[in-house]
């Protein structure tokens, strides 16, 4: 029994943390640069972590929660409503998140907009705003435990929360370090790209620069794992780890009904 998150996030890992797990060495701090949902964190087993996005509301989201725990676990409730489940209220919140400079407001309103967009979908626009359409879900779930056990998670292990780019993240590692990586991956084929989970894309380039940064963390004695798809693109980038292949399956539509598999790779640095 894993712990679960308590964000829907594209690309979550909660389906993969066996595989995921098994390859983390023992160390002093867990650092993910590309954090998401946090189920790797939620579930990896160190006295300390550095949990990182570029995303800078999902890190508040986490910061608050750890900061306030159950205070702020009500102010996020709140907002979950049967008033506030109405495509006008769903769109006067989404306005009101994209106009908040409020960090605090900004934090519980992403956690409302994640559980009642459409298909749980994170997507910002070239300026930075939240853009997914209203999602029509009966009642929408508030995940009272998830973030409890969230907050748990943060006061047993010892966790600093930090916004910033993965190349910042990797210019801090120290010695004791077990970093893992889950970037948004390279597209399957030219056509098949979706990583505008910031407002920014994610493109080759930073591809190329993630796999520099793990090989020099290497190194210098700092264990990496890296997730991606399995492509010749992404085996040539992470020529010099151990490649660890595997399967998953995919659910494309909201009902299910459409599957796909998609070959995975796991390179390990370590
Ligand atoms: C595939 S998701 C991670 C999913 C996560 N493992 C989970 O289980 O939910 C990729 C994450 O990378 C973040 N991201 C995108 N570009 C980034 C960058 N340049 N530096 C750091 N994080 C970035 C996105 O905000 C997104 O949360």
């Amino acid at each position: 029994m894993y712990t679960k998150p308590f964000l829907k996030w594209a690309g979550g890992k909660y389906r993969l943390l066996d595989k995921i797990l098994r390859e983390l060495p023992s160390g002093t701090r867990f650092v993910e640069p590309f954090a998401g949902s946090g189920a790797v964190y939620l579930n990896a087993d160190f006295p300390q972590a550095l949990i990182c996005d570029f995303n800078s509301d999902l890190i508040e989201l986490y910061k608050h929660i750890q900061r306030e725990g159950e205070d702020f676990i009500q102010y996020c409730a709140s907002f979950f409503t049967p008033e506030n489940n109405t495509p006008t209220s769903y769109t006067e919140l989404r306005d009101r998140l994209n106009a908040s400079s409020g960090a605090r407001e900004r934090a519980a309103l992403l956690l409302y907009v994640n559980r009642h967009a459409f298909n749980g979908l994170v997507r910002y626009n070239s300026r930075g705003g939240f853009n997914v359409p209203f999602g029509k879900y009966k009642k929408p779930y508030f995940p009272l435990e998830e973030l409890r056990a969230f907050y748990r998670k943060t006061r047993s292990t010892s966790t600093e929360f930090m916004a910033m780019d993965f190349r910042s993240v990797f210019s801090s590692l120290k010695a004791g370090d077990v970093v893992y990586c889950d970037p948004p991956y390279m597209p399957l084929s030219q056509t098949a790209s979706f990583t505008a989970y910031t407002g920014n894309s994610f493109q080759a380039q930073d591809q190329r620069d993630l796999a520099a940064c793990a090989r020099q963390a290497w190194e210098n004695g700092i264990p990496v794992v890296l997730s991606n798809h399995d492509t010749e693109a992404t085996r040539n980038l992470y020529s010099s780890a151990i490649i660890k292949q595997f399967t998953v399956q995919r659910f494309i539509s909201c009902n299910g009904a459409n599957r796909d598999v998609a070959p995975e790779l796991m390179a390990v640095y370590g």
